[in-house]
C-alpha cells in the first residue's frame, strides 16, 4: 500500500481554511502524551504534529493553532518545531510528497540522475506541486541509508532504495494508480 495523505486529507489541503482536531486525532494524540509524564505535555509536540499533518494534509495555522491549545504550548514554540524540520510541510503539498535525497553519497550514486529523472517526467522543479496536484518535489537531506542510494522518501514514511529510472517510474505508475482511487 502506498503512503499517501488519504484522499481527504488532499481535499482538505486544498480547501479547507480552517482546521479543528478530529475526534481520532485526539485519541491518537493523547496516547501520545501518556508516554509523558503530566506536567510534560510539550514532549508530544511532533507527534501531535505529524498527527495532524497525516490527517489535514499540511501543518497549516489552524493545525499550529490546535494543538498549542490541545497541549498546553503557546503557538509560537509549536511553529518553532514545525518550521524547524522538514517532515512538516508548513505550506500545502501534493497528495504525495516525493523527497529526494541530494547529499553527496547519493549524489555519487545517481542521485542527482533521479531527481532530474523526476523532474522530467514530472515537469516541476523542487519545491513544485504537479498542476492536478498528486505530486510535489523536494530535496532532501541525507537519510541515513546511504548504502541504499539513491534514496527517496514518500509522504516522509515510505522509503525507497536504489532508484534507478525503472523503479522511478513503476513508482509514479503506482503513486498516480492511487491518486485516482
Ligand atoms: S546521502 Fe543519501 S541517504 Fe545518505
Amino acid at each position: 500500500m502506498s503512503a499517501g495523505h488519504s484522499p481527504q486529507a488532499f481535499a482538505n489541503a486544498a480547501q479547507a481554511k480552517t482546521y479543528r482536531l478530529s475526534d481520532a486525532a485526539k485519541k491518537r494524540i493523547d496516547k501520545e502524551l501518556g508516554k509523558y509524564p503530566a506536567d510534560q505535555r510539550q514532549s508530544a509536540v511532533m507527534a501531535s504534529l505529524a498527527i495532524c499533518q497525516d490527517e489535514h494534509g499540511w501543518v497549516s495555522p489552524c493545525v499550529i493553532e490546535e494543538v498549542a491549545s490541545y497541549i498546553g504550548m503557546a503557538p509560537i514554540a509549536v511553529q518553532e518545531v514545525a518550521t524547524f524540520y522538514n517532515m512538516y510541510d508548513t505550506s500545502p503539498v501534493g497528495r504525495f510528497k516525493l523527497g529526494v535525497c541530494t547529499n553527496l553519497p547519493c549524489q555519487l550514486r545517481d542521485g542527482k540522475k533521479a531527481a532530474e529523472f523526476l523532474k522530467t517526467r514530472l515537469g516541476i522543479d523542487f519545491n513544485e506541486t504537479t498542476p492536478d496536484g498528486v505530486f510535489t518535489l523536494k530535496e532532501l537531506e541525507c537519510l541515513g541509508a546511504c548504502g541504499d542510494a539513491p534514496v527517496m522518501l514518500v509522504n516522509n514514511k515510505r522509503m525507497c532504495s536504489f532508484m534507478d529510472a525503472q523503479k522511478l517510474d513503476a513508482l509514479l505508475a503506482e503513486l498516480r494508480a492511487a491518486a485516482k482511487e
